[in-house]
């Protein structure tokens, strides 16, 4: 069973409060956390662009924040009918936290969607050992 009714509706709400006075492009993400919440962010942007954060990042770093550390589930959504997919340093954030496995559903504004999975985004991803260096 997925969560991408209640993701959608997180992720719609956060998309509201986009801050994208550059691009106009605003997003929503939301994921689920292991502990059964949902956490919601939108993008950030900022007139230096680079320091701009993508919605799933931010939606991400809220759940991490509040204590969770595994992402069930993840779901984005645009402003058009593309089906919105996460951006490369999302990839690699959301495999920080998620499985291989975890769904990701990347949605068109009208909330249809098409899904995949974290490990098919990003294979062969980066990783270190956690500890001491
Ligand atoms: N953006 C996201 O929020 N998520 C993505 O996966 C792709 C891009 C934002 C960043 C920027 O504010 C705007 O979309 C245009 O790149």
């Amino acid at each position: 069973m997925d969560h991408k009714k209640e993701l959608l509706a997180g992720a719609r709400k956060a998309r509201r409060k986009a801050y994208a006075p550059y691009s106009n492009f605003r997003v929503g993400a939301a994921v689920l956390g292991g502990n059964g919440k949902i956490y919601s962010g939108c993008n950030v942007e900022n007139a230096s662009f680079g320091l701009t954060c993508c919605a799933e990042r931010n939606a991400v770093f809220a759940m991490v924040a509040d204590g969770e550390k595994r992402v069930r589930e993840v779901l984005v959504v645009g402003g058009s009918d593309e089906f919105l997919p996460p951006c490369g340093a999302c990839r690699q954030v959301l495999a920080e936290f998620a499985e291989p496995g975890a769904r990701v559903h990347m949605c068109q504004e009208k909330g249809e969607c098409r899904s995949t999975t974290v490990g098919d985004l990003l294979p062969f991803l980066f990783r270190l050992k956690k500890g001491k260096r």
